[in-house]
């Protein structure tokens, strides 16, 4: 099935040295069977004349915002009425401050403004412009709101530099696109997802915990949404919001969350266990304040062992699709493959920590899918597009 077949399509080309690759893109949706409107930045005609872009999509090229020949016919409001969804690609880092900020100064920020539905951006800019702090703040604020961001990916940019900050490939674009529209791979699922942390208190003040940030967990509970599903997510302490949508459930200590999933996991058709839980916790808990004026004190913690969530849903008779992260310094593929027998998993995610680029705490991620039949590498990326590959992979199980 062809989810672009037959949808309206606003492609927004802004300006920037990959507007040349806007001219593939449109190419691409119209191969899939999308109708194609293209609205370009003054700028973005530096860079590519709108002639290429209308003779590809079949349209005229709209870019004026006060055109009046374009109120006739095709004005903001008409162009943010007929599109199904909005794809930018490039967008710029200027763009991406208007779009935060809410501006309209133009005809494409006109439309984005006015325009009810999924905005989709694909960012393009050198790589101390992406890493500036503003525009972080930008795709943060646009991540919380109607915005899907897609990539950028790193490698030599235009200018020289290397980075984060290059466009991703129209391929990649249009394949993270199209999951928009494919509301039937995980349509009346739920997915149950394990995010995060666990706090294991010593006393009021102190705990032991790990570097987890929750954004591998919470990047798949964003892409099971788009495709579609019904999200669980339980969540350990972190600094990120919950997508819009998903059901969280809030906990603190392993306990807490062994407790939250088995109680989710009976009507779920997914379980994803992608938190880091504690293995041990401390064997008593002190109500008071543990005094370094203690003379007496055993400053050794005793420790005692937490339950293996996921091994407890591998039990489970009428278990659900499920499915493990094996977070690794050393022997990935190894250890992952016991980690998968030895839990009774469907499908395991193996996770190079030793990487300090990838993984804890990072943006991005490198991952092995692995069970009885195959080896799957997802190569570097953002979490978001690893997440949106792992979800795909997981719905053509169900499906097949
Ligand atoms: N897991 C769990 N409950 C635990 C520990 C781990 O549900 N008490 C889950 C994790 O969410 C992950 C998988 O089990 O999906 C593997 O976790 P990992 O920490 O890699 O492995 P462990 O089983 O804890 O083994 P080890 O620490 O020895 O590598």
């Amino acid at each position: 099935m062809n989810s672009l077949a037959n949808k309206n399509i606003l492609l927004g080309v802004t300006g920037g040295i990959a507007a040349y690759k806007s001219a593939e893109i449109v190419r691409s949706l119209k191969k899939a069977g999308s109708s194609v409107r293209v609205v370009m930045t003054k700028s973005a005609e530096e860079f590519i004349t709108p002639l290429t872009l209308q003779a590809l999509s079949g349209n005229k090229v709209s870019s004026e915002l006060l055109d009046p020949e374009s109120e006739l016919g095709m004005g903001h409001i008409e162009l943010a009425k007929w599109a199904d969804a909005i794809l930018i690609a490039p967008a710029t880092a200027n763009t991406l401050a208007k779009l935060a900020s809410g501006r309209g100064d133009d005809l494409l920020s006109s439309i984005s403004l006015a325009f009810e539905g999924p905005i989709s951006l694909a960012p393009a800019m050198n790589q101390a412009m992406w890493k500036d702090s503003r525009t972080e703040e930008n795709i943060k604020k646009l991540i919380n709101s109607k915005f899907q961001i897609y990539g950028p990916g790193s490698g030599e940019q235009a200018c020289g530099d290397v980075g984060l900050g290059r466009m991703l490939e129209p391929d990649e674009i249009i394949s993270s696109f199209s999951l928009l529209f494919e509301e039937g791979l995980l349509m009346n699922k739920s997915i149950l997802i394990s995010a995060g942390p666990t706090q294991e208190p010593i006393d009021p003040v102190r705990y032991i915990t790990n570097k987890s940030s929750g954004k591998m967990g919470y990047s798949l509970a964003q892409a099971s949404l788009e495709a579609g599903a019904k999200v669980t997510l339980i969540s350990g302490p972190v600094n990120i919001e919950a997508p819009e949508g998903v059901h969280l459930v809030k906990i603190k200590t392993a306990e807490e969350m062994h407790e939250a999933v088995m109680h989710h996991i009976r009507n779920s058709d997914v379980f994803i266990s992608s938190a880091a839980v504690a293995d041990y916790k401390p064997e008593s808990f002190s109500k008071e304040k543990i005094k370094k004026s203690n003379k007496d004190l055993d400053i050794s913690i005793p420790m005692t062992e937490n339950k293996d969530i996921l091994k407890s849903a591998g039990e489970m008779e009428n278990k659900p699709y499920l499915v493990g992260f094996a977070a690794e310094t050393n022997d990935l593929i190894k250890n992952a493959k016991l980690k998968l027998s030895k839990k009774k998993l469907d499908l395991i995610v193996a996770n190079d920590i030793s990487n300090t680029e990838i993984g804890f705490d990072s943006d991005e991620n490198e991952v092995t899918l692995i069970n009885n039949e195959i080896e799957l590498f997802i190569e570097k990326g953002p979490k978001k597009r690893v997440a949106s590959k792992i979800i795909q992979y997981i719905s053509e199980q169900l499906t097949s």
